[in-house]
C-alpha cells in the first residue's frame, strides 16, 4: 500500500487525476472502474480540465461504474448514471456506449449482475479502479458483513449510507432502500486501485481500515491484500494515520 498525503481536497484530487491521466496515456483504450459520491468530483474536474486542454483524449477508454440505485433510471438526477454525465462523460470525448453502469431498471436483477459481470471479464477487467470510502468502511456499496461478497450483487443498503445519502434526495424515504454493486471480488481483481479520502469525519473509519484488522466488518480493509494499491488523503482525513 502506498499512501499519498495531500494538503487538502483540491490537492488529494489533482494527485488522484494524476494517476488516472497516466493510465489513460499509458494504455489509452484502458478499462476504468468509476466511482460517485462526494470524494472522486475533484478528480473528475480536473481530468475535464486536462482533457478541455486537449492533453487528455478518452476517445478509447472504456468504463464501469461501482454502482447504481435500484429502481432509478438513468434519467433520474439522483441516478449514479445522471451523476457520471454531469460530472465526467458529458464533458469529455469518451463515447456513451464505452459507459457501462448497472441497470437500476433491470426487471431481473440477477440477470442484470450476472451481465455486468461477464461484461467486465469480456473486456479484459479493469486496469485502474477509482474508490472512495464510505462512513462505515464500505466500498462501492459493499456493506459491512461476515463475509466478503464476490461479484456484482444487489444489496440492502444500511442505515448509515441511507443517513449519508439522503443529503443528496433531500427526504429520507426517498433514498432507494436497495443497490446494484461490484462485489470485493471484482473490485480486488483491478490491476491498480486508487482511493480518495477527505474529511475530518473519515479519519477514524480509515484508520480502523488502514491500520487494523482485514474484516468484512470494514470491507474497505481488504485493500490491505491488494499489489497495487494507493491511498490518497487529504490532512484533515489523515490525521489519526501512524506517520
Ligand atoms: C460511490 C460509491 C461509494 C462512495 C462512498 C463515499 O460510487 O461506491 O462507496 O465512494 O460512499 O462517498 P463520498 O465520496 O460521498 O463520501
Amino acid at each position: 500500500m502506498r499512501i499519498i498525503r495531500a494538503r487538502d481536497y483540491s490537492h488529494m484530487s489533482r494527485q488522484a487525476a494524476n494517476i488516472i491521466s497516466a493510465q489513460i496515456i499509458m494504455k489509452p483504450d484502458c478499462v476504468l472502474g468509476l466511482a460517485t459520491g462526494s470524494s472522486p468530483i475533484g478528480a473528475y474536474r480536473q481530468l475535464i480540465d486536462w482533457h478541455r486542454k486537449g492533453d487528455l483524449d478518452f476517445s478509447q477508454v472504456r468504463s464501469f461504474n461501482l454502482d447504481e440505485y435500484v429502481g432509478l433510471s438513468p434519467s433520474h438526477p439522483q441516478s449514479y448514471a445522471h451523476f457520471m454525465r454531469e460530472r465526467l462523460f458529458g464533458h469529455v470525448n469518451i463515447q456513451p456506449q464505452n459507459t457501462h453502469i448497472p441497470d437500476g431498471t433491470a426487471e431481473d436483477g440477477e440477470a442484470e449482475c450476472a451481465r455486468y459481470d461477464a461484461l467486465i471479464r469480456s473486456l479484459g477487467g479493469i486496469d485502474l479502479q477509482l474508490l472512495g470510502l464510505g462512513p462505515n468502511g464500505h466500498i462501492g456499496f459493499n456493506e459491512p458483513g461476515e463475509f466478503f461478497e464476490k461479484g456484482t450483487h444487489r444489496v440492502a443498503l444500511s442505515t448509515e449510507t441511507i443517513q449519508a445519502n439522503k443529503r443528496f434526495f433531500g427526504r429520507e424515504e426517498d433514498v432507494p432502500r436497495y443497490a446494484y454493486t461490484m462485489g470485493i471480488c471484482d473490485i480486488m481483481q483491478a490491476k491498480r486501485i486508487v482511493m480518495v479520502v477527505s474529511g475530518a469525519q473519515k479519519a477514524e473509519i480509515l484508520r480502523r481500515a488502514f491500520f487494523g484488522p482485514v474484516t468484512p466488518l470494514v470491507p474497505a480493509s481488504i485493500l490491505q491484500l491488494h499489489r497495487h494499491f494507493t491511498l490518497v488523503v487529504d490532512q484533515e482525513a489523515g490525521a489519526l494515520l501512524p506517520e
